[in-house]
């Protein structure tokens, strides 16, 4: 048993989905999150950018004390390295996870993933799921600019503008007969709902974030980390920009809002 926080990092609040998620399946674990907000979207930057992001976010978190550190986020996962030998940490991406539960929902092996650009450039998705089942058709498509709408809290399915450009993204993708699509960047399970109705009842949408919660509930119950509090859990919130704006939008990933815990920290001294 280990009742250090779990550590997560995502560019924003994409990652907040993983941790809604978390606080579902395992109440009693406290979570400490950075969202890089002063320096997001990583999904258009390069791999050497993103890398050194990513390695900052996890030291940070580190120092923070926790027990196992989430990359709770597409981009991060696709190309920058692992970072367990260098933290010497339990240290999970959200690929394996998401990859590992669309193989088992499609029924035609026919799957699409969205990302960032980063995300579709690298085929990571597509490179774990072919690894696996070479026979299985995997159809990437980049979504970047479903980044901003997030950020910018514009996730309202009924809103044209996400409408229009839910409908325009998805086309491809629509096209190819997939029955399964994974949500590849964690940003994106909060326009799932207008995601799934372009989509249309018959394709089953993978959550990357849940799936990666589900899965760090797998890694602390194999190492023996579980927290055994019988209290309720407590999380923290870190940004790189302003807490204003974090506080703004977190309400729309999780139900209880953060706002009395996000400070303001600078990620280039980790
Ligand atoms: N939420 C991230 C991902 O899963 C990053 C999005 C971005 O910063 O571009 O890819």
């Amino acid at each position: 048993m280990n009742n250090s926080a779990i550590g997560v990092f995502d560019s924003g609040l994409g990652g907040l989905t993983a941790v809604r998620e978390i606080v579902e399946i395992m109440p009693h674990e406290n979570i400490v999150y950075f969202g890089d907000t002063g320096r997001v979207p990583y999904g258009s930057k390069s791999r050497e950018t993103i890398s050194k992001y990513a390695g900052q976010d996890a030291r940070f978190l580190k120092k923070m004390g926790v027990k196992l550190i989430v990359a709770a986020c597409g981009t991060v996962s696709s190309v920058a390295p692992d970072l367990s030998d260098e933290l010497g940490l339990p240290y999970t991406g959200v690929v394996y996870p998401t990859c590992f539960t669309a193989m088992n929902t499609t029924k035609n092996g026919k799957i699409g993933v969205i990302g960032t650009a980063a995300t579709i450039n690298s085929h990571s998705y597509k490179r774990r799921i072919q690894e696996k089942h070479p026979e299985f058709e995997v159809y990437e498509h980049h979504c970047q600019l479903f980044v901003s709408f997030v950020e910018n809290g514009l996730v309202d399915p009924d809103d044209e503008l996400v409408r229009l450009m839910v409908q325009r993204y998805m086309a491809p993708l629509k096209e190819s007969g997939v029955d399964t699509l994974i949500l590849g960047c964690t940003h994106f399970p909060l326009l799932a709902e207008a995601i799934g109705r372009e989509m249309g009842p018959g394709v089953k949408l993978i959550d990357s974030g849940k799936e990666t919660a589900i899965y760090t509930k797998k890694i602390l119950t194999r190492q023996g980390l579980l927290n055994d509090s019988s209290d309720k859990g407590e999380a923290r919130f870190y940004v790189s920009d302003t807490p204003a704006d974090f506080e703004r939008y977190a309400g729309l990933f999780l139900k209880d809002s953060p706002s009395n815990h996000v400070e303001h920290i600078n990620i280039e001294e980790y």
